[in-house]
């Protein structure tokens, strides 16, 4: 049979050449790594090879790599966090070795036992523990990666495969800050449909975004609300997940909040989004659907004054208030939150940030 992963078979090689260490207040989101990654080869006749943390390095492969031709990738996303204690913790990082696995049985490329990455990622936060930075809003993100390397322009499984993870340290998400977004309801592209593959968290289902949210762009919406057919059924908002707090027609006392649900398979299954279902219910205050959310009952709401708070959420910017939505050419103004963020996502943005930075003990914070 094929070698499984083994965290134990972990080989390191520290750096010679340390890296200063930038100030945290001029990260640019994405573009600073840590002096380290770690490297996991997989072929075919073997399985997995024995992991290597080594020097953060450019990587060499064949132009032929299938992961150049037809995306054979998947990635995910998750941040590890400096507790007052000085401790590193993760959030939930069994969703998103979960979900890791899941994106790469749909590309048929190799999975992996997770409790095997996972101590392979805690390692590394180990030999990289100082790229962990300090203060609220600033995390160490990482990134595991899977790739083709097969050099073959074949369209055919993946034979060879190399997985690795990536550490960037990082603050907020958008450049300008904790700012309520405005959204292009995009009528015309469609970023994921029924029996395709928009809950996985792989290369091809971000290539094509960039044109449309750039269109957007053009227009003064800073991100593109992605629907999915005839009824104009919200699927997702730029890479994050939707939320909308409504207001019953009939009975005005009764909030519900809502967000698509997961049944078609045309969506990410969000850690943050799972974490606000289940902060929101514990809560009790108002009802917590997954389920159908139309632009048309958007609409009617925002036109009655219904479209309480709308806010999107993700690893990167955890929540993304938004202030309003252009459909069809009509603007949809959400009732509270203003220029700043509505109180209830305020409250879940307090609640989830409580946790990952380990103000309060909670099961969903793991120490690393
Ligand atoms: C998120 O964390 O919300 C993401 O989707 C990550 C993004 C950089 C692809």
């Amino acid at each position: 049979g094929l070698t499984p992963l083994d965290s134990t078979k972990l080989s390191i090689e520290h750096t010679t050449e340390p890296k200063p260490k930038p100030a945290k207040e001029g990260l640019i989101w994405g573009a600073t790594f840590s002096d380290h990654m770690l490297e996991v080869d997989w072929d075919d006749e073997t399985g997995w090879h024995p992991p290597e943390i080594v020097p953060f390095h450019d990587l060499e492969l064949s132009p032929a790599a299938s992961v150049l031709h037809y995306g054979l990738e998947a990635f995910e996303g998750l941040k590890a966090y400096a507790a007052p204690d000085g401790a590193v913790l993760l959030f939930r990082p069994d969703l998103n070795l979960a979900r890791f696995n899941a994106s790469l049985k749909r590309l048929r490329m190799p999975t992996f036992d997770a409790a095997e990455l996972q101590a392979l990622i805690a390692e590394l936060l180990s030999v990289d523990a100082d790229w962990v930075p300090r203060g609220e809003g600033y995390a160490l993100y990482l990134r595991p990666t899977a790739i083709s390397t097969t050099p073959s322009i074949g369209v055919a499984p993946a034979r060879r495969v190399k997985l690795y993870v990536i550490a960037s340290p990082c603050g907020p998400y958008y450049k300008e800050g904790f700012v309520p977004v405005k959204l292009y309801a995009d009528t015309t592209y469609t970023r994921s449909w029924p029996g395709g593959a928009g809950y996985t968290k792989t290369g091809g289902n971000y290539a094509p975004t960039i044109f449309p949210a750039a269109e957007a762009q053009k227009r003064g919406c800073s991100q593109v609300l992605w629907l999915y057919g005839e009824d104009d059924l919200v699927t997702e908002v730029g890479a994050m997940n939707f939320f909308a707090l409504l207001r019953d027609a009939r009975d005005p006392s009764r909030l519900e909040l809502v967000t698509p649900t997961l049944d078609r398979r045309d969506i990410l299954a969000g850690v943050t989004r799972a974490s606000v279902l289940d902060l929101a219910r514990s809560w009790g205050d108002c009802a917590v659907s997954e389920r159908d959310v139309g632009m048309r009952e958007l609409r009617d709401a925002a036109r009655e004054g219904r479209l309480v708070e709308a806010f999107a959420t993700g690893t990167a910017a955890v929540i993304s208030p938004i202030h309003a939505i252009e459909y069809r050419g009509e603007d949809l103004v959400c009732a509270r939150g203003g220029d700043g963020i509505g109180p209830f996502a305020q409250r879940l943005w307090d609640a989830l940030r409580d946790i990952q930075y380990g103000r309060v003990r909670h099961a969903w914070s793991v120490r690393a």
